[in-house]
């Protein structure tokens, strides 16, 4: 974990939707892993806390790391007002990876990939890594409005990155089937752990209660990734501290990721 802010320089900002946006900083050193983030604050922002974005991308060769955002709050909309050009504060790479709870390459099983709304950030960052470790996944990928606009269908490709060996899209909105994308209602309704290796998860907190629920019905592993509201991001202010099995533990730097079975979950 690097708790050194660093200065970085927005090269890139595209709003996806009305809801989302990607941007793109410079970045160099060090690398961040799949499901790890960053603190992020804009030089100019008046907001005294950055906020924890996870990584969605990384481009070695381009030295750019790539995150897309919810619209959430007056610090992600201090971000969406940033303009290419512009400075921010980024600290991190922050807190563990997926990649700490894969199966061994041995389990020749395929992996699940399970993202809702704009959980499939850090799930598009590990599909990377999968690809380029050659290991076999299914994405699946539930979101609340069909996409009407090519941004999306872009940015979440039938959330099918090249290299998965099958996917699913559900949308929650009635009007989704009738464009003919994806199919409708909750991803869950159509995910069964069964056949998986393992079950890695991203979305909203009722989302990773039930696909924790149906794995462990499964006798399958299931992985989540936590979030919580966060002020320091590096383990000091006990701020972000959730229930588990092993008494409390930060999301910040002991997690975001952990083994969905070690989560107490309020009901
Ligand atoms: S945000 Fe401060 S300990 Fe996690």
């Amino acid at each position: 974990m690097d708790k050194t802010a660093r200065v970085s320089v927005l090269k890139e900002i595209k709003a996806v939707n009305g809801e989302i946006f990607r941007m793109n900083f410079s970045w160099e050193d060090p690398a961040p892993a799949a499901g790890q983030f960053f603190m992020i604050k804009p030089l100019r922002s008046s907001v005294f806390l950055g906020r924890p974005i996870s990584v969605a991308a990384w481009n070695r060769a381009a030295n750019m790391v790539s995150f897309l955002i919810a619209l959430r709050g007056k610090g992600t909309e201090e971000l969406f007002d940033m303009r290419a050009g512009e400075k921010a504060e980024l600290i991190g790479p922050l807190g563990n990876t997926w990649a700490e709870f894969l199966p061994p390459v041995a389990d020749n099983r395929v992996l699940a990939l399970l993202a809702g709304g704009i959980g499939i950030a850090p799930l598009k960052a590990f599909a990377a890594e999968l690809e380029a470790a050659g290991r076999r996944y299914d994405f699946y990928a539930g979101f609340r409005k069909a996409f009407d606009n090519e941004e999306e269908r872009n940015e979440f490709p039938g959330a099918a990155p090249a290299g998965s060996s099958g996917h699913c899209i559900a949308f929650e909105d009635p009007g989704a089937q009738a464009n003919g994308s994806g199919k409708r209602g909750l991803i869950l309704d159509y995910f069964d752990p069964a056949p998986y290796a393992a079950v890695y998860v991203c979305g909203p907190e009722a989302m990773l209660r039930t696909a924790a629920a149906k794995c462990e019905a499964a006798g399958i592993p299931c992985v989540i990734s936590m979030e919580r509201r966060m002020a320091c991001g590096v383990g000091a202010c006990l701020g972000c501290s959730i229930e588990t099995t092993k008494g409390m533990r930060r999301c910040c730097a002991d997690g975001p990721v952990f083994n969905a079975g070690e989560i107490v979950f309020n009901e």
